[in-house]
């Protein structure tokens, strides 16, 4: 089983990630990971701080001469922007988890919940994810992602750019939510399963999509629409083309009862428009009870480019967690000749003449 944990604060030291289960023997070097992160940091919608914090990381475990060892891996990428004095401020900021945060932990600084329920958080899931990609890509699996639309505008036919939907939206001051589309190709036929509730795959990538900050809403396939769609448009027919059995379409999104049917895997998740406003949102001050007003200068614009390409490695994450599961192993060659070979099982059976 693959596990990951994460610490750290926003304007902390370091962030710090334990990615635990992973496999010995898979290749992968500095390089490789340092353009993973980069991938996130580099989108359309995002602040000034996305220059300071280059994200320069340092791998403390887990990898030996550009080989994975099997032992946790450790990752560390320390902050540049470090505040080791916080606002006293006791004022939470709404849209964040301050306000619950602070009366549930009894911590009356907003600061130190802002901390850590801030989506720097974020960039040491990439990190971590950087090794479940490069093991899915050597096993020929490939995951990508767009943005699909931003605030209401389906990006496919909006006919203003990108560029001039945010620098509007940062004129104003205003941020703007969106949707996005992971999708999986390649994926083998098998993984996870209908004969338990908590063994289905399709919860556990929703879970890890959902654990994205500002992600509201996850669907699978056809996903919301299946809602309106009667039942024999909705299904995904058998054909026999070129003396082998396929599906005529993927409203599934590649999975039916909690498992991969082979087709290729599809997600799309709902990000709200990030909180934070430079104009400003009210608040109280949970001490003294006066208003209070809390302007946001350094927030994205948008997260949604940012949200897509997070989405991808925590869906890395989640399908080597269940490559490992179905195939088991402890090195990458084992875990991989194990897959070839139920492969080449499965396509034996597809075959019809
Ligand atoms: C990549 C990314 C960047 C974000 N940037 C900001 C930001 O600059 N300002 C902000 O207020 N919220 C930002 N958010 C959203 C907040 O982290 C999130 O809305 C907040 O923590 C509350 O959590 P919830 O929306 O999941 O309930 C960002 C989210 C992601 C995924």
């Amino acid at each position: 089983m693959l596990r990951y944990l994460t610490a750290g604060e926003s304007h902390g030291k370091t962030l710090v990630g334990i990615l635990e289960g992973f496999p010995s023997n898979m290749p992968i070097n500095e390089k490789y990971i340092a353009l993973q992160l980069k991938r996130r940091r580099i989108v359309p919608g995002r602040s000034s701080r996305q220059k300071i914090e280059t994200d320069n990381f340092e791998i403390i475990s887990g990898l030996y001469k550009g080989k994975t060892t099997g032992a946790p891996i450790g990752l560390l990428v320390p902050n540049k922007k470090i505040s080791p004095k916080l606002s006293q401020n006791s004022s939470p900021r709404p849209g964040h988890a301050d306000f619950a945060a602070m009366l549930k932990y009894d911590i009356h600084q907003s600061a130190l919940i802002r901390e850590r329920a801030s989506a720097r958080e974020t960039c040491m899931r990439v990190g971590l994810g950087s090794f479940a990609m490069r093991f899915l890509q050597l096993l020929g699996i490939n995951i990508k992602s767009r943005v699909i639309s931003l605030a209401s505008a389906d990006l496919n036919k909006s006919n203003k750019s990108i560029t001039a939907k945010l620098e509007e939206a940062a004129k104003k001051g205003e941020t703007l939510g969106g949707t996005f589309e992971i999708r999986v190709e390649n994926p083998p036929i098998g993984l996870g399963s209908h004969n338990q509730w908590d063994k289905k795959i399709s919860a556990d990538i929703g879970k890890q999509l959902l654990s994205l900050n500002a992600v509201k809403g996850v669907e699978i396939g056809g996903g919301f629409k299946l809602a309106e769609m009667n039942g024999l448009d909705s299904i995904d027919g058998f054909e026999i083309e070129n003396g082998k059995i396929c599906r005529t379409s993927n409203m599934a999104g590649g999975i039916e009862g909690g498992i991969t049917n082979g087709q290729d895997i599809i997600f799309r998740c709902a990000m709200k428009a990030v909180p934070g406003i430079k104009k400003g949102t009210r608040s109280i001050n949970l001490k003294t009870g006066s208003k209070t007003l809390i302007c946001s200068d350094t927030s994205d614009t948008t997260a949604v480019f940012a949200g897509a390409v997070i989405g991808e490695y925590l869906t890395a994450l989640e399908l080597s967690n269940h490559i490992l599961k179905k195939f088991g192993g402890d090195s990458f060659d084992e875990i991989k000749d194990r897959l070839f070979l139920w492969n080449k099982q499965i396509s034996k059976k597809l075959r019809k003449k």
